[in-house]
C-alpha cells in the first residue's frame, strides 16, 4: 500500500490510542513519519515503523510549547526535507461539571486541545508554504465538538474550537494549496477513558472494567466503541491525495452518535 508514498508526516500524541494508529498506519502507507508525544514511550512507534522497513523519527514534544513546535519543524525539515502532513491529535480530557471546574483545569484543557492546534497549524502552513507543494493538515476533534453532554465544558469548548479553527484556516490557505479538514471521533477504545479521573469510581460503580465498558459501548447505535484504526484510516483519507478536492470538511467517525 502506498496512499502516502513519499509524503512527510507529523502526527501529534503518537504514543498512545488514536495517534498511535495514525503513525503506524502512515509507516504502512509509505510516509516519512514524524511522530511526537510528551511521553517518550512514543519511541516504540518509531521502532515498529523501523521494523516494517518504514523511514521514522520520534520526538519528545509538549504541543503546547511554541519553541518545542519550532524544532519538531526544523528537525522534519533537516531530517526529510518538506512537511506535507501534520496530524494535530495530541489531547487530554478533563471532566467536571461547569461550577467544579477551576479556571487552571479551564485553561489547562484549552491549552492542551486548542492552543496545541494553532500552534502546528501556524508552523506547518509557514513550512507548506515555503515548500511551495501545498499540503493537508488534519485536526482531531470529537463529537463533543459538535453535541453537549455533562462535565464536558471545557473539553467541548477546546474540540468546538478545532471544528471552526480548522474552517477558517482551510479558507485562509486554499489558494496556497493547503488543505485543512476535521475528523470528529465518536467514542474510541483508548486510555484516555481509563486516564479520566472518574474512571476508577465508575467501574466500581458499574462492578468491573468489563461492565464499564459495556456501558460506553451501549451508547453508539452501532453498539460498540470505535477502534484507534477506524479513526486512522480516516485521517488518512484526508491526509492523501484521495481526499484532494476536500477542504474545510467535517468527518464524523462514531457509530452514527451524532445522527439520532
Ligand atoms: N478516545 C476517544 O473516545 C476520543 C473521542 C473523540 C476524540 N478523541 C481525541 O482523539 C485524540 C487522541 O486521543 P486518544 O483517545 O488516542 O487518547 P490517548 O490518551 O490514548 O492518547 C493521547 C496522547 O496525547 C499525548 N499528549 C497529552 N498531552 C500532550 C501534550 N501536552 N503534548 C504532547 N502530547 C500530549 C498523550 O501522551 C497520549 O499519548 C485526542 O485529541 C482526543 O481528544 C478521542
Amino acid at each position: 500500500m502506498s496512499r502516502l508514498k513519499d509524503k512527510v508526516a507529523i502526527v501529534t500524541g503518537a504514543a498512545s490510542g488514536i495517534g498511535r494508529a495514525t503513525a503506524l498506519l502512515f509507516g504502512r502507507e509509505g510516509a516519512r513519519v514524524v511522530a511526537t508525544d510528551i511521553a517518550s514511550s512514543g519511541e516504540t512507534v518509531m521502532q515498529e515503523i523501523r521494523a516494517a522497513g518504514g523511514l521514522a523519527t520520534f520526538i519528545v514534544h509538549d504541543v503546547t510549547d511554541e519553541s518545542t513546535w519550532l524544532k519538531v519543524m526544523t528537525r522534519t525539515l533537516d531530517t526529510y526535507g518538506r512537511l506535507d502532513v501534520l496530524v494535530n491529535n495530541a489531547g487530554i480530557a478533563i471532566s467536571r461539571t461547569v461550577v467544579e471546574m477551576t479556571l487552571a483545569e479551564w485553561r489547562e484543557q484549552l491549552a492542551v486541545n486548542l492552543d496545541s492546534v494553532f500552534l502546528g497549524t501556524k508552523h506547518a502552513v509557514r513550512a507548506m508554504r515555503q515548500g511551495g507543494r501545498g499540503g493537508s493538515i488534519v485536526n482531531v476533534s470529537s463529537v463533543s465538538g459538535m453535541v453537549g453532554s455533562p462535565s464536558t465544558s471545557a473539553y467541548s469548548a477546546s474540540k468546538g474550537g478545532v471544528r471552526m479553527l480548522s474552517k477558517a484556516v482551510a479558507v485562509e490557505c486554499a489558494p496556497d494549496g493547503i488543505r485543512v479538514n476535521t475528523v470528529f471521533p465518536g467514542g474510541v477504545r483508548t486510555p484516555i477513558w481509563e486516564n479520566a479521573d472518574w474512571w476508577d469510581g465508575f467501574v466500581r460503580q458499574v462492578g468491573s472494567e468489563e461492565e464499564a465498558w459495556k456501558k460506553l459501548e451501549a451508547a453508539a447505535p452501532l453498539g460498540r466503541m470505535g477502534q484507534p484504526d477506524e479513526i486512522a484510516e480516516a485521517i488518512l483519507y484526508l491526509a492523501s491525495d484521495a481526499s484532494r478536492y476536500v477542504t474545510g470538511s467535517e468527518l464524523v467517525i462514531d457509530g452514527g452518535y451524532t445522527a439520532r
